[in-house]
């Protein structure tokens, strides 16, 4: 493995059919070119990743879309328009030429212009654009550090291009449409809100409504290896767990019990901002430390904090 910040080395690998770890402002990807089948079997292998789960593309720029997508409604349009680049993919009908394995066989692709430095130079020396998904084994906690990535896969199978820890923290949302109304498919880093400022309100689904759309939607996801609970009420669980060693991730407060072994904090300033972008990064410290069981508190359910708690209770046991 070799994490190397070399954007012109990442580009020559791409362009030769490898797979190449990228950083972006949510998480890092593992990112192949679209038009290359072998290098998108090689996400799907290396993430150990069921082929049911389609990929998300990364375009170097909103003027890319129709080599992609066709049929696109004002109102994604307009939310292009408003948050690219950023935080925000939006699934369309696809282009003929974008292969099933990308999308699942589904007639639509996920496609998004990222906010990162990084990212978008080397999006801008390819001369295609790059399918990736989160850089995580499948259901595991997703990386927000090149050491990250480098963590969960083997050294020869993996180059990695170092951006630095991203910014945001957490995934992008996800929207889609029936016809031309948008659908909310994925709480992430781009708040509901803004994106109902935009469009109007946003229908969400639920989790009996389909099959997974967005698997993105899969009720375990994003989860630590220790077993996690999601809790509302900290002094109560601890006392339920209090023969075990536990590690804590609270909101912004500390707490005193001799069955803590190691507790963080996502925000100390209640910012839930910071706190999704600190969440992955203090989801892996915990799990590397030596506790029994993993507390993880609900935060604020507003704004980001939509997404935070979706991700803390994809992360627990159910
Ligand atoms: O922030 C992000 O979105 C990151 C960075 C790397 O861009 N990527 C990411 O990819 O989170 P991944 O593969 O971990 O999640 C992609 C989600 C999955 O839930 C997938 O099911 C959904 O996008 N998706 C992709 N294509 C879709 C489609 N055609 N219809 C519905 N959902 C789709
Ligand atoms: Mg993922």
């Amino acid at each position: 493995m070799t994490i190397t910040s070399d954007i012109q080395k990442a580009a020559n690998l791409l362009t030769k059919g490898a797979v190449v770890a990228i950083p972006t402002e949510t998480v890092y990807g593992l990112a192949g070119n679209i038009f290359n089948e072998k290098a998108i079997r090689t996400i799907f292998d290396l993430k150990k990743r069921p082929l049911y789960n389609p990929l998300i593309v990364h375009l170097k720029s909103y003027s890319d879309l129709e080599q992609v997508a066709v049929a696109i409604p004002d109102k994604a349009r307009a939310l292009a328009e408003a948050f690219w680049p950023g935080p925000l993919t939006l699934v369309l009908k696809k282009q003929p030429n974008i292969s099933d394995l990308i999308t699942a066989g589904k007639d639509t692709v996920a496609v998004r212009v990222p906010n990162h430095p990084v990212a978008l130079a080397l999006l801008n020396s390819l001369d295609f654009p790059l399918a990736a998904p989160s850089a995580n084994p499948f259901g595991s906690i997703s990386p927000t550090t090149a050491s990250h990535v480098s963590n969960y896969f083997d050294p020869a199978d993996l180059f990695v291009l170092d951006g630095g820890d991203c910014a945001r923290g957490i995934e992008s949302t996800i929207v889609g449409f029936e016809g031309d109304e948008p659908i909310l498919y994925r709480a992430g880093a781009t708040n509901i809100s803004a994106i109902e400022a935009v469009v109007g309100p946003l229908k969400v689904f639920t989790k009996d409504d389909i099959a997974p759309v967005a698997p993105g939607m899969l009720s375990k996801h994003y989860a630590p290896s220790t077993p996690t609970f999601f809790t509302t009420n900290i002094s109560e669980s601890l006392e339920n767990y209090s023969n075990k060693r536990i590690g804590l991730l609270s909101f912004c407060q500390t707490y005193n019990h001799p069955a803590i072994v190691f507790q963080n904090q996502l925000s100390r300033d209640q910012n839930l901002e910071e706190a999704a972008s600190r969440l992955y990064a203090l989801l892996h410290e915990l799990d590397a430390q030596d506790i029994e069981v993993l507390l993880v508190e609900k935060v604020p359910h507003e704004g980001i904090g939509i997404a935070i708690n979706d991700k803390l209770q994809r992360a627990s046991v159910q």
